[in-house]
């Protein structure tokens, strides 16, 4: 069995890959980055298609972990490189595509498997990256049978050199400069350690599922209660966090959704991997 992971330089990517190559369920696991030089990664920029697909046919691999995103150009990487990705892909290829709970935009958090999808409002500085995500999910199952689609809040936790997310990094680097932390105690979502998710992914590869996941602990947290608990863990002084709270007018008028936490009660009973609470 051969594993393609797209995105391996990247946060959940690299501990995906990192894995993947300890375990001995696979013949040949093959990561990519596109703009990282790390050892033993194929350099490739799914948009290019000639290359991509030079690169793709070459490996033919047996599953295809979609771990990539691009904070500047989602639009493209999703109706370019998905695209490319999707005419390449033979019928019996399992496409594990990474998306967020950011395509719950309307209704209140606690969402399943079922619940109804919708576009971010273009007020919403997160429209462009959410919504090409939810295209991203519409071409898949329109597209390609075998597949499975987890979404995701939030991703926290530790790269593989150790480095603590963006989150964390700056709500450590505020506490330990001793500057009061304000974080919103009305916006809650189902925050993901990376490490869990990570091995999901492995544990999914062996596992006859199709279909959609929303995966994550049971709980959910306001980004004030992450936050508390994760100055607790660093040994940070937690009274420097103060709760701020986002008025609904103006959530409505930045078309921020206040609650998009996940229902995992799917995830918790098809898969051993068991996700901690933050
Ligand atoms: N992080 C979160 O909180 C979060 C939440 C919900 C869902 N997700 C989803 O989870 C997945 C992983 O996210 P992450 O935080 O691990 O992302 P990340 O750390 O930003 O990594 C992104 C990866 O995508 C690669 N990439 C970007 N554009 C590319 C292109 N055109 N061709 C090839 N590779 C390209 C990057 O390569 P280089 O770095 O080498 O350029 C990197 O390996 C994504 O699908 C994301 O949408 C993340």
């Amino acid at each position: 069995m051969r594993v393609l992971v797209l995105g391996a330089s990247g946060f959940l990517g690299g501990h995906v890959h990192h894995n993947l190559l300890k375990d001995n369920r696979f013949k040949e696991i093959v990561g990519t980055s596109k703009s990282s030089e790390i050892e033993g990664l194929y350099n490739i920029d799914i948009n290019n298609e000639k290359k991509f697909g030079e690169f793709y046919r070459k490996y033919n691999p047996d599953f295809v972990i979609w771990a990539v995103m691009s904070a500047d150009n989602e639009e493209t990487l999703i109706h370019t490189g998905l695209k490319h990705l999707l005419n390449r892909m033979d019928k019996q290829t399992k496409l594990i595509y990474v998306s967020t709970d950011g395509i719950f935009s309307s209704g209140q958090g606690c969402f399943d498997e079922y619940a109804a999808l919708s576009y971010l409002d273009t007020h919403n500085p997160l429209s462009a990256y959410t919504n090409a995500k939810l295209d991203g999910e519409k071409m898949i199952q329109k597209g390609h049978r075998n597949y499975i689609i987890l979404r995701t809040g939030p991703l926290y936790g530790q790269d593989l050199n150790g480095n603590w997310d963006f989150r964390v990094l700056a709500l450590q680097s505020a506490l330990t400069a001793n500057t009061p932390y304000k974080r919103a105690d009305n916006l809650f979502k189902t925050f993901v350690h990376v490490e869990d998710l990570a091995h999901a992914i492995s544990e999914l590869l062996s596992i006859d599922y199709i279909g959609f996941l929303h995966v994550g602990p049971k709980t959910k947290e306001s980004y004030y209660t992450f936050s508390l608990k994760m100055a607790d863990k660093l040994k940070l002084d937690h009274t420097l966090i103060e709760p701020d709270r986002i008025p609904i007018k103006e959530a409505i008028r930045r078309g921020v959704s206040l609650d998009t936490s996940l229902n995992t009660e799917k995830c918790s009973s098809l898969l051993k991997t068991k996700f901690r609470e933050v």
